[in-house]
């Protein structure tokens, strides 16, 4: 690696020549923006050490072509800038867009007497005077780095999403959201206004959406999958006026931040419902469906608009002209998510709808729905924009319109399909920009919707497919990062889970693939936490804290290796329970785990504990490290790089998604370790996930054998209840006696039963650690 990048460096060299090269580390280094921009030089004839000096006295020159606004927004970078007073630079502002001929592209050229800006467009203009305010903020007493910044974006489309419904944030906590993410030059601003818990969006035609829609009769208290289900008793409700609505339009606007609406539809529609009731689907006889209200708990709901009845369509084509004239959006987001087709399956009406359309099944009827909402949606000169289940049920007589594009959440595979029938997609896969994911392990996390995407995880996401060729890769509009708002009551929460992710979405959008690196951005990042902490976001800073790998070596010895990624802590730790202090051992190299027992880390700084304290419990036993065979193999994302994760000595926890789990959807496993040699054997020890909430379920039986030989396995035990919600031990004691083998079998429940998340389905059964004593 280091010889490649060596070889690397030697060949620019002859084409740039030192001073520019030798510049650029340094350079870059002084220049802490968020995107990285595509290129920071220096400028010839000045030393490294040239500053440029500004303030809010600064000569402003500005193009005619400039608007008002920009030369103000200049303005007021400049007064808030420091050092106040003094000499200043001259400041030139101007549009080229033959000199930038990136669209939203922009020149920054900072010298100790001028400061010319130019922009591609206003966009760019905007851009390049977010860039100017991240350095003012950052300046020394002495000024601003002199040097050339040429930055234009990767993608067209840089996005984040907030749920309004889930949670209701007020018009301010917008507008400040809208003023982050237009300083790190995200563009798009996606506003989930309905789901089943709430419809947030004034419709002058339909009071019943303001007055009933709008309000649900109560909030779960805690996480879904904590039981029994508790609730708070309280109403809870709202929604933005038309005129709110064009004052935030209007606002992002002037931000370069085009807000995308999002109406779901035909699911998600519970609130809708309990105003509309003959909008829902019938019952077999014929009987209307319902009643409805508005959702309390968190999920998804059998109850969905009904495909059948003309009614629907006509509520919502009305629905979509109000918010059409209240978004000047290009796109019109129209949900599609997640709709069960358990209540079209019996409707009369849906069925009907069915056979005199020839839709082969429920699954055409979703894109049969679809389509109708395209198709008007064009009449008004507008493009559909959907989550990746509106492919869903495409036939070639049910093609989306050419402008038709594509979210896609479910992972890639929504967005890659879409691109290979040339419709433009959006990628916003749930597994790296999910913001309501938890970013740290650490047990006092405030509570989040699922499982562990750490900064680092986000940040690592390439938004371009290797699977694409270049002509489908044309149709990659950007990234998008999402923000369901279940469990973020509050706006402190709500930054918490954004802040800084956000920022590596920025990025990603952003920057060029190969100005992209981890540390960097996260020295970048350290200089912009101050900011955002003026600014009163109250950003998570769990990204440099302590984390792991358990790694089992070729001998079958157990490692635990512990990093941070904060400059200069140190690492200190304890296997005794005790909580580590600044005279515990330092960690300087993977510690070997011989025990069961307790690690405790603690990072110090200057002398003094930093961050939370990080605890590891190991389990060891017979199994510990000893080979493991499993068939089938597991299936990813549970399937770890080796099987031996299934004796590690650490359980999996309720942040499943670490790598800890191991399991299969749907199908029936054996999984074997081998001890070694035949040993007496009393008990045999797992854990199974049993969360419904996210398709993973318990198996139907489990069973434990043992054998001598690795042929003849004989049972000795057999568990077929899994009460718990969540993780299930298992514990399998018997009469002392030889074994070599130890195995577990199990019978999948192979489809989740209906009216359960995900019904019709695979289930996955996951199980972690395998224990033996
Ligand atoms: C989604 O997360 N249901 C788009
Ligand atoms: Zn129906």
């Amino acid at each position: 690696m280091h010889f490649l990048v060596r070889v690397l460096s030697t060949i620019v060299l002859i084409g740039t020549g030192w001073a520019v090269l030798r510049a650029q580390p340094a350079l870059s280094a002084r220049f802490a923006l968020i995107p990285q921009p595509v290129s920071i030089r220096a400028v010839p004839g000045l030393p490294a050490t040239a500053h440029c000096r500004l303030s809010g006295a600064a000569r402003l020159q500005a193009d005619p072509t400039v608007a008002p606004a920009l030369v103000a927004l200049c303005r007021a970078i400049l007064l808030e800038s420091r050092p106040a007073g003094g000499p200043s630079a001259t400041v030139v502002l101007g549009i080229d867009s033959v000199a930038v001929p990136q669209r939203e592209g922009y020149r920054l050229r900072l010298t100790p007497t001028h400061l010319t800006l130019t922009g591609h467009d206003a966009a760019g203009l905007f851009y390049g005077l977010q860039s100017l305010r991240q350095l003012a903020e950052q300046a020394a007493p002495a000024g601003l780095p002199c040097g050339q910044v040429d930055d234009y974006p990767r993608f067209a489309y840089r996005g984040m999403q907030l749920d309004v419904s889930r949670h209701l944030f007020s018009v301010d906590f917008l507008k400040k959201y809208l003023d982050l993410l237009a300083l790190y030059k995200i563009n798009t601003f996606h506003w989930h206004l309905t789901d089943d818990q709430g419809w947030r969006i004034e419709i002058r035609r339909f009071p019943a959406l303001q007055q009933t829609a709008a309000f649900r009769r109560e909030t779960l208290i805690g996480h879904k999958k904590d039981l029994p289900h508790r609730f708070d008793g309280k109403r809870y409700g709202g929604y933005y006026t038309q005129d709110q609505i064009r004052e935030l339009v209007r606002y992002a606007a002037d931000r370069h931040i085009t807000v995308i609406p999002e109406i779901d539809m035909p699911g998600h529609a519970l609130a809708a419902l309990s105003a509309f009731p003959e909008l829902g689907c019938q019952r077999p006889d014929g009987q209307p469906g319902g009643p409805y209200e508005a959702a309390t708990f968190w999920g998804i709901f059998d109850d969905v608009f009904c495909a059948g009845t003309d009614s629907t369509f006509t509520v919502l084509t009305q629905i979509l002209d109000e918010v059409v004239s209240l978004f000047p959006s290009r796109y019109i987001h129209i949900g599609g998510d997640e709709c069960p087709k358990t209540r079209w399956k019996t409707c009369p009406r849906c069925q009907a709808r069915i056979r005199r359309e020839g839709l082969r099944d429920e699954h055409e009827l979703q894109r049969y729905f679809i389509r109708r909402i395209d198709a008007h949606l064009t009449r008004r000169g507008r493009q559909l924009l959907g989550w990746d289940e509106i492919l869903e049920g495409g036939s070639p007589a049910l093609t989306l319109s050419p402008g038709a594009a594509v979210m896609s959440w479910r992972g890639i595979a929504g967005g890659v399909s879409a691109m290979r029938q040339h419709h433009y997609a959006v990628m916003t896969p749930e597994t790296h920009v999910y913001f309501d994911y938890y970013q740290s392990l650490h047990p006092y996390e405030p509570l989040a919707a699922a499982g562990y995407t750490p900064l680092r995880k986000t940040y690592s996401y390439e938004p371009l497919p290797d699977s694409l060729t270049a002509d489908e890769a044309r149709y990659l509009l950007g990234v998008q990062g999402n923000v369901w708002s279940e469990y973020l009551p509050t706006t402190g929460q709500a930054e918490h889970q954004i802040f800084p992710r956000a920022l590596a979405v920025a990025e990603i959008g952003w920057s060029p693939r190969s100005q992209r690196h981890y540390p960097d951005f996260l020295r970048r990042l350290r200089l912009h936490m101050p900011r955002l902490r003026a600014r009163h976001v109250q950003a998570a800073d769990s990204f440099d804290e302590l984390t792991d790998t358990v790694q089992v070596d070729a001998d079958g010895r157990i490692g635990l290796t512990l990093r941070t990624t904060r400059p200069g802590a140190t690492i200190r730790y304890t296997t005794s329970g005790q909580t580590p202090t600044a005279t515990s051992p330092v960690y300087t190299a993977p510690l070997r785990i011989s025990r069961s027992g307790t690690v405790q880390a603690q990072l110090f700084a200057g002398g003094r504990a930093v961050g939370r304290r990080y605890t590891q419990a190991f389990r060891l036993s017979k199994a510990s490290g000893k080979p493991v065979t499993m068939d089938p193999l597991p299936l990813a994302p549970y399937r770890p790089s080796s099987l031996l994760r299934a004796v590690n000595g650490v359980a999996g926890t309720s942040r499943y998604n670490t790598g800890e789990w191991l399991g299969l959807p749907g199908t029936d496993f054996a999984v074997t370790v081998d001890l070694g040699r035949v040993q007496p054997v009393a008990r045999v020890g797992t854990h199974v996930l049993n969360y419904p909430w996210q398709r993973m379920w318990p198996p139907v039986v489990l069973t434990v054998l043992l054998s001598t030989d690795g042929v003849t396995f004989r049972p000795v035990g057999e568990h077929r209840r899994f009460p718990l919600n969540g993780i299930n031990p298992i514990e399998t004691a018997f009469t002392t006696q030889p074994a070599r083998y130890v195995r577990l079998t199990a019978t999948a429940l192979p489809i989740i039963p209906a009216g359960q998340y995900g019904a019709g389905g695979k289930p996955w059964l996951l199980f972690d650690d395998i224990t033996v004593d």
